[in-house]
């Protein structure tokens, strides 16, 4: 359930009030970023102020103390998106686990093989993708997507030939805030030999995620936009592809022995993890996790569709705002003002305390299927609130001097 009073939890609410008296902070920019609870800062500044001891090195009381955090945030991590502990290791976020897999997996492909993506995902899974193909002579293969823009199995299956070897897809894009069925293209995947990798930087933070039914081999998702802080992530990977995971980062907390030439490595998830890990990172990882888990999954998904509904709804008011993803499922709402630079808007809500993102959004070729250099994006997260809703569209249909001429509510 979410409470009436949530945005007491953030102290970033009060502290704009009191840099900016008189305004309010509208922040709707939740696929960028989440803002964060006191008890995660908390989680944080406790490790640095009370015990701040790397892991799995010391033999004194503070250096334990650390590794039982360390332990139990895995743990609580690990559990969230139903993960076994050997399955989830930790790295800066998103984008350096999908490097860390491809370049793991860097000898399992050849020349030929086949990568099957889209054009709406996000950079951060496809130019990693795309680089390897480049270094390995594969073919990267773009499924054709529905007039809502959406995947569905059908197309998979006809992309697919026997040498496809990944498929590497979001379960919920950043912009069209579409939702993938994950399920059913793991599913063939496995039965066809094929495997998939995941970007769940979007989804994991609004839906419940189970790893284990989806049947994925690689989930990949970051903290930041689940309320927790940045510079943190993990990586799920199914145990069974491991022989197949050549380790990459090398360097003290993975490597076990090293005896002459011979170098062998801890066992899973250590290995994956060299060098001292973000701990402070990880601890306020769990805490929100503990958070999101506290408030309920299901309800944080029933607040974004009905937010989303409500969004729509007031949004097509607006006779000049064109909404690109009306019908899919998120609290992604990708939108446009009739001819206003979506910066221009962007940096108009501004004044009223409105974040709202405009750009591309780090998908750098949906261009390809929306024909527009830019968007604006709205995106909601457990603080939102109609009354939030209410104020951004009327700030959109009042518009500044430049936007005035261009609205009828
Ligand atoms: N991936 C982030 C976004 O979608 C930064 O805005």
């Amino acid at each position: 359930m979410i409470k009436k009073n949530i945005k007491n939890d953030f102290p970033i609410f009060l502290n704009y009030v009191k840099k900016y008296p008189g305004k309010e902070l509208l922040y709707l920019d939740n696929s960028a970023t989440t803002l964060k609870p006191q008890v995660v800062i908390d989680a944080i500044t406790k490790y640095y102020n009370s015990y701040s001891a790397n892991v799995h090195r010391g033999d004194y009381k503070i250096a334990y103390k650390t590794d039982l955090l360390f332990k139990a945030a895995r743990i609580t991590i690990a559990e969230f998106i139903n993960a076994d502990f050997e399955e989830l290791f930790f790295t800066s976020g998103a984008t350096a686990s999908v490097n860390q897999i491809v370049n793991m997996l860097e000898e399992q492909f050849h020349e030929g093989d086949e990568i099957i993506t889209t054009y709406s995902e996000h950079s951060s899974l496809v130019a990693p993708l795309i680089a390897l193909s480049n270094r390995r002579n594969l073919k990267m293969r773009y499924l054709k997507l529905d007039d809502n823009f959406r995947v569905n199995l059908k197309t998979v299956q006809a992309a697919t030939n026997e040498k496809t070897k990944l498929i590497a897809i979001a379960q919920m894009t950043n912009t069209i805030g579409d939702i993938r069925p994950i399920k059913e293209i793991c599913d063939f995947a496995r039965k066809n030999k094929i495997m998939t990798l995941i970007d769940g930087t979007q989804s994991a933070p609004h839906m419940k995620v189970d790893v284990k039914d989806l049947m994925v081999d690689f989930f990949v998702f970051s903290a930041h936009k689940m309320l927790g802080p940045t510079g943190i992530g993990a990586t799920y990977y199914n145990q069974k592809l491991f022989p197949k995971l050549k380790i990459s980062n090398l360097g003290g907390g993975a490597v076990y022995q090293i005896k002459g030439d011979l170098i062998t490595f801890k066992d899973s998830p250590y290995c994956f993890e060299a060098g001292t890990p973000n701990i402070a990172g990880i601890i306020g990882f769990a805490t929100a996790v503990k958070y999101l888990t506290e408030i309920g999954m299901s309800s944080i998904w029933e607040h974004d569709q009905e937010l989303k509904r409500y969004t729509i709804e007031q949004l097509t008011k607006l006779k000049k705002v064109k909404i690109y993803n009306p019908d899919n499922l998120s609290g992604i709402i990708l939108f446009n003002v009739e001819k206003v630079f979506p910066q221009d808007v962007a940096s108009q809500l501004s004044n009223e305390g409105i974040c709202i993102r405009s750009g591309d959004h780090c998908a750098k070729t949906l261009p390809l299927i929306i024909k527009e250099k830019a968007y604006l994006r709205l995106s909601t997260y457990v603080y939102n609130t109609k009354s939030d809703i209410d104020k951004v569209v009327k700030a959109i249909a009042n518009g500044g001097d430049f936007l005035d001429g261009f609205f009828t509510v």
